[in-house]
C-alpha cells in the first residue's frame, strides 16, 4: 500500500493511472476508521481498479466550538486498516490543503439550511470545500459516502452536478453495531453510562417506521412520538426530528411515497445522528 503525503505526488499518480487506463475509487475520512468506512472502502473496491483512501482531519467543518482538537486520531492504526482491506493508496495530506492566504470556499444555496446546517453553520462549507480540492487532486471515477450522514451525501451529489465533476458519487448504506446504534467516530466519546441513551436514537426511527407501516401519514404526529422516545432520557437533548424530501430536504407535512427520518440529539457532550427512508406501505388496489 502506498502512502502520498504531497498534493503534487498524488495528482501526478491519478493522472498516470488514468493514462494506464485504470479506474479510481475514492473513499474521502476524517480517519479513526470504523466499520462504517470499512464498508465505504469494500464497496469502493468492488467499483474500481485502484482504492484511495484520503484521512484529514479537515479543520474549515468544525465550528470554534466544536471538537477540532479533540477529534480522535490514530493514524497508525488506520493505516493498518486500510492495508488489511486492501486500500491501493493512503493520501494523507496535511496543512498544505489551507496554504497561508486560502481564501476560496464552496457554499450551496439550498440544502445546508436544512437539518445539520442550522446548528454547524460552517460545517457543510468545509466539506464541500475540502471534498472540491480532494476531488480535483486525486481525480477519481468513483466517491463513496456513507448515508449516515444523508445530508453530506445530498450536498456531494448536487456539488458533483452543479461543478461538472465527471465522478459517480455512490452512497453506501449505515453499518450498526449489534443493538442497532449507527457507527461513528464519535461514538469514542460516548461513556459508560450515556452507551445504552444512544440507542434511543435507532428506537425513534424504528418507531416512526412502524407507524407509518400502520398507516400513520400525519408527520408532525410521527416526529411528536420520536421527539418523545428521545426525551424520556434527561441527558438528551434533540437537535432536530426531521421528516422531509429526501433530495431538496424540505419538510413534508404529510407522508407519501418515500420521505427521510432524519435525527440529530446531543447526548451528554456527544452530538449523535441517525436516519432512515420511510416508505408508505403500498394500498392494494
Ligand atoms: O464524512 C467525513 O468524514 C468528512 O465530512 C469528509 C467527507 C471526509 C470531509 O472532510
Amino acid at each position: 500500500m502506498k502512502v502520498i503525503t504531497s498534493i503534487r505526488e498524488m495528482t501526478r499518480f491519478s493522472e498516470n493511472l488514468r493514462c494506464q487506463g485504470r479506474t479510481i475509487a475514492f473513499v474521502p475520512t476524517m480517519g479513526y476508521l470504523h466499520e462504517g468506512h470499512l464498508a465505504l472502502m469494500a464497496e469502493g473496491k468492488t467499483k474500481a481498479d485502484h482504492l484511495v483512501v484520503s484521512i484529514f482531519v479537515n479543520p474549515a467543518q468544525f465550528g470554534p466550538s466544536e471538537d477540532f482538537s479533540t477529534y480522535p486520531r490514530a493514524m497508525e492504526q488506520d493505516l493498518e486498516q486500510c492495508r488489511t482491506i486492501g486500500a491501493d493508496t493512503v493520501f494523507t495530506p496535511d496543512s498544505d490543503i489551507y496554504p497561508a492566504g486560502f481564501q476560496t470556499y464552496v457554499e450551496l444555496e439550498k440544502l445546508p439550511l436544512h437539518l445539520c446546517g442550522l446548528s454547524r453553520p460552517v460545517f457543510f462549507k468545509g466539506v464541500a470545500t475540502v471534498v472540491t480540492k480532494l476531488f480535483n487532486i486525486v481525480n477519481p471515477h468513483f466517491a463513496l459516502f456513507g448515508e449516515k450522514d444523508y445530508q453530506q451525501l445530498a450536498i456531494i451529489r448536487q456539488l458533483v452536478i452543479d461543478l461538472n465533476f465527471d465522478i459517480t458519487v455512490v452512497g453506501v448504506p449505515i453499518v450498526r453495531e449489534p443493538d442497532g446504534l449507527a457507527k461513528s467516530s464519535r461514538n469514542k466519546y460516548l461513556t459508560q453510562k450515556e452507551r445504552p441513551h444512544a440507542l434511543l436514537l435507532y428506537r425513534s426511527i424504528q418507531a416512526a417506521e412502524k407507524m407509518v407501516k400502520d398507516g400513520e401519514i400525519d408527520a408532525q404526529k410521527i416526529v411528536d412520538a420520536a421527539t418523545e422516545i428521545l426525551l424520556s432520557c434527561p441527558d438528551i437533548t434533540v437537535d432536530y426530528v426531521s421528516i422531509c424530501d429526501p433530495v431538496t430536504l424540505d419538510g413534508v407535512t404529510s407522508i407519501q411515497g418515500k420521505v427521510l427520518m432524519a435525527v440529530a440529539v446531543w447526548l451528554g457532550k456527544t452530538r449523535l445522528i441517525d436516519n432512515r427512508m420511510l416508505v408508505v406501505p403500498h394500498t392494494p388496489e
